[in-house]
Parts: C-alpha cells; structure tokens; sequence
C-alpha cells in the first residue's frame, strides 16, 4: 500500500511512547520537514489536531475524534487486539504494528520453558528452595514434538529453535503451507492433531474473533495429559477456568504462560499457585534495547512514506492483525 505521493510539505510526528532524545533524533532525521513531538498519553490531547501520525500503543476514540489530520498509526506492539472494533479500526486511517520485533526474545523465553519442562529443572530449584536431594528423571527435549499454534514471525522463531534442539515440530497456520524447520504444517481443521500429537503446544498467534477460546475445555482433552501448554499469544486463547481444572486433576501435565485474560493477573487467581504452573508477567517480547527496534522500524516506513512508497507491517483489518 502506498501511503502518499512523494512531497516535501512537513510533517508531524506525535509519539507517546517511551522514547529516548536519540530516538526523536533519529525520526526527525527521515526527512526535511519531519517535526517530532514526544509527549506522554496525558499531555498528547492538544497536539493531536496537527499530527499527521501518531506513535503509540493504545488509541482512545476520543483522540481519533480530535485528529483530523491523522493519516497512520505506528503500534509499538505486535498485537493489535487493544485496537479490534475501536473507532481507529473503523477509521480509514493506516495502521502499522511492531510485529517481528519480538521474535528473537518471544522465542528464547518458549525454549528456556521447554527445556525447564522437558528436564524438570522447575522441580529441581523447588527442591533446592527447601534443601532437598531429591534426584528426579528428566526427559529430553530432542525426544519430544512441539506443536507450534501460529507460525507468524514469533512461531516462526519457535520452531527454529526447537529444530536445534532436535525436536519433530509440527505447525498450524490459517495457509497450510511448508515453512522452515517444521516437520509438518496443518490448516486450522488439524488443530485436533496438532493437539493430540504434541508434547508441548506453543500458541503464537493473535487474538481474533476467530482464535478468542481456540483451546478451550474440549480441545485441552485432545491434549497427551503429560503435555504442556505453553501461551505467548493472548490469555483469552486459552478458557482459563478449563485449564486451571485441567491442570489441577493432572489432565495436564503443565502450563507455561506469559499473557492471562486479565492483566495483571489478579492475587486470587489458582493459577500463582499452582505447582505445575510457570508464569511471567507479559514479559516474554521485552528486552533492553526494544525501542531502539521500534524506533528503527518506524523510520524504516518513515522514509518510505515520505517516498510514496509500500509500508512494512501493514495490519489487515480483515484478518484482524
Ligand atoms: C505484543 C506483546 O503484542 O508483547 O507486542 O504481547
């Protein structure tokens, strides 16, 4: 999609993400005429008249309603489910997401579960904590299937990993076709194969309309009961209650999950406590140096739009991501 003809006329930037001076150095650089203005979310309402885009995450109908000059909307994170049915999404404004800026962290944080799970070093360090010698068998990655539910960059990255380690990886994906380092890809109709064949299932995929319950109480059955379900997408993928039942009648063998239907997870949720439970607080796409990538990405499309050229990372309103 080609954003603009190629013109000289300035532009504003509004960015309310945590940005850093060389970063409003490096946007203001794209181009003559690029004006930057880094504010936080409470101070943006009187700028928003005159910005023409707008670096953030979340977007209130009422900014929209005051933006007039607004033609794109960078994210900074890869999911856009904040955005579904908002008035931006219905807005004929363009929308740009961070996606692919995760990958690398997103997928080390899936490896050092799995291998956490597949040599029981979660019991190990219990075990340390209370100062027993208690030797337990671990398995082995290398002798397991990871089924990967999303093979976008994350899952992509995932299945990458788990190929070094040996693993037979299998993949879902909405265009069932080959991908590197899976073994086999199905269509969303071999989620119930996907499910009954893997040792570990990794979902990382969006949160749609179409993926909201994508595991939910039945499919969690189709799973082996020594499985474990490891959630790097969103929480409502999963029915919650479904999986903490699971897990509490040993149905399952564990979870790892970095993302809950409701963030921050509550104090009382079953879930904290749960032994065979490992949990992190929607953490597994950060690392020190994340802005640098954003940043880096939104000048990349900068200097494109500037140019009149395709963007990166354009969000398909019909897809939902
Ligand atoms: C994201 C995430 O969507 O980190 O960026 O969950």
């Amino acid at each position: 999609m080609v954003c603009r003809a190629p013109s000289a006329a300035p532009v504003t930037v509004l960015c309310t993400a945590r940005v850093q001076p060389h970063h409003v150095d490096s946007v203001r650089s794209c181009g003559r005429g690029v004006e930057v203005r880094a504010v936080r979310r409470e101070e943006v309402e009187p700028h928003l008249p005159e910005a023409d885009i707008l670096v953030t995450w979340a977007v209130p109908d009422a900014w929209v309603a005051r933006a007039a000059r607004l033609r794109w909307v960078h994210v900074t994170s890869a999911g856009v489910d904040h955005l579904l049915g908002g008035a931006l999404w219905r807005s004929e404004v363009l929308i740009t997401n961070s996606r692919g800026v995760h990958a690398t962290p997103m997928a080390e944080h899936v490896l050092g579960w799995l291998l956490m799970f597949a040599r029981n070093l979660h019991v190990h360090l219990e075990h340390q904590r209370h100062r027993r010698w208690q030797r337990e068998e671990g398995g082995q990655l290398s002798a397991s299937t990871v089924g990967v539910v999303g093979l976008g960059a994350v899952g992509k990255e995932v299945a990458r990993l788990c190929k070094a380690c040996g693993a037979r990886v299998l993949g879902l994906r909405r265009r069932p076709e080959p991908v590197p380092f899976v073994d086999r890809v199905v269509g969303p109709e071999g989620l119930r194969e996907l499910l009954e064949s893997s040792d570990y299932v990794v979902l990382a995929l969006p949160l749609v309309p179409s993926t909201r319950g994508l595991v939910g109480r039945e499919q969690l059955r189709w799973m082996k009961p020594d499985a474990v379900l490891v959630n790097v997408g969103r929480g409502a993928l999963v029915d919650e209650a479904a999986l903490v039942e699971a897990l509490r009648e040993g149905r399952l063998r564990g979870a790892a999950l970095d993302t809950f239907t409701c963030e921050p997870l509550p104090p009382e949720s079953p879930l904290w406590e749960l032994p065979n439970v490992l949990l992190s607080p929607h953490v597994a796409g950060s690392f020190r140096g994340y802005m640098d990538r954003v940043v880096e990405l939104f000048c990349d499309n900068l200097r494109r739009y500037l140019a009149g050229e395709p963007l990166r990372n354009v969000v398909d309103r019909e897809a939902g991501y």
